[in-house]
């Protein structure tokens, strides 16, 4: 029988180098996939596909069929979690997602059986993956679903949240917390569910003062982390807080407990291999390299490749597939990582 760890992914996430390294894009199932545009026109909508779990092991499969990852991501979104708390999400094409602003706890109530969907999913792929490809939950941390929810749509510097933080710092907290607990009983349901590591994603912990970063960041990842270990001790996460400073990843590193950093491109990873360890790296190419691919793309590839070797590290993007990429892009990427010496 195969031991968890022979998964190359999962080595890296318990801390071994593994050369070549694992990789898998972050967005890798999406747009810039004939065969996803041609599911998305069938099903109408965006959620229809996240919510049916038929469809969504099929999109998660799509980008292993075609290029052969190590890891393959659940198909679903970070907005699940606000629509089993009772948010009215929508996705409108071209503009994303929108809801009603959230400006209190009360109301909210989170119901997990909306979320089985994603279970489903993640046991109709784990029957359907091979041995060696690792099975990623995920969901959005706090922060993050909080800009969403203040805002009652993407964008504008996250000025609602923060402006909810400052004024009524209590209230937030509540938020904050409604939502880690919500978030650390989802991560753990994906995980009994058959997911064999799962990524937490901070997309906007950018651009938030040092005590912000700390109170909205760090200490909601830290509990997420603390109460997913409490019910699973052995259980691998990667943290993302996409744009934190320098100095902001290493105290994710240090503080949270997380098994591994996913880096956006700005960090230079010759400073992670240095800062960083015990936690494993995963990161960072810019997606704009890869969508404009050729001699760019290999030396880019290239630099990390030569930072990172000898360490726990997983190729990824520094953030999601951009939906114009070239397919022969990310196929000379994932064949030039593979191959790599
Ligand atoms: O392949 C994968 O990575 C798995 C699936 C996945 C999606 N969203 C599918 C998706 C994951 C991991 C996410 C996470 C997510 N969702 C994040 C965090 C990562 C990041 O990109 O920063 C965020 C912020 C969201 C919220 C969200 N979902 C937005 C803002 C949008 C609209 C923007 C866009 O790209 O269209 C989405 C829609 C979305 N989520 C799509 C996909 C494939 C596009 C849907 C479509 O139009 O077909």
């Amino acid at each position: 029988m195969k031991t968890m760890d022979e998964k190359p992914l999962l080595a890296v996430l318990s801390g071994k180098a593994v050369w070549p390294p694992p990789i898998w894009l972050m967005r890798q199932a999406g747009r810039y996939l004939p065969e996803y545009r041609a599911l998305r026109a069938k099903a109408g909508s965006f959620w229809t596909m996240c919510m049916d779990p038929v469809m969504a092991t099929e999109i998660t499969l799509q980008p292993i069929r075609r290029f052969g990852f190590d890891g393959a991501i659940v198909f679903s979104d970070i907005l699940t979690v606000p629509y089993a708390l009772g948010c009215d999400v929508t996705f409108t094409e071209g503009e994303g997602p929108s809801m009603a602003p959230v400006n209190s706890t009360s109301g909210l109530a989170f119901d997990l059986k909306k979320l089985a969907p994603t279970y489903e999913t993640l046991h109709r792929v784990r029957t359907q993956l091979s041995g060696e490809i690792a099975l990623i939950g995920f969901a959005g941390a706090p922060w993050t679903l909080a800009t969403y929810m203040a805002a009652g749509r993407g964008g504008d510097e996250q000025r609602a949240a923060k402006l909810w933080g400052n004024r009524d710092a209590g209230g937030f907290g509540q938020l904050l917390d409604l939502l880690g607990d919500c978030v650390a009983r989802h991560l753990t349901a994906q995980l009994d569910a058959g997911a064999d590591a799962v990524q937490i994603f901070d997309s906007w912990a950018g651009g938030l003062s040092a005590p912000e970063f700390t109170r909205w960041v760090i200490e909601p990842t830290k509990r997420i982390v603390e109460s997913v270990r409490a019910a699973k001790p052995d259980a691998k996460i990667i943290g993302f807080p996409r744009a934190a400073t320098l100095a902001g990843y290493a105290q994710c590193a240090r503080e949270t407990g997380v098994n591994a950093i996913s880096l956006d491109s700005s960090a230079p990873m010759d400073w992670a291999a240095r800062e960083l360890p015990p936690a494993a790296i995963q990161g960072n190419l810019d997606p704009v390299a890869l969508l404009g691919g050729g001699d760019a793309l290999r030396q880019a590839t290239d630099s990390i490749l030569k930072s990172m070797r000898g360490k726990p590290f997983i190729f990824n993007l520094g953030h999601g597939v951009l939906p114009e990429t070239p397919l022969e892009h990310v196929a000379q990427l994932v064949a030039h990582v593979k191959g790599a010496a």
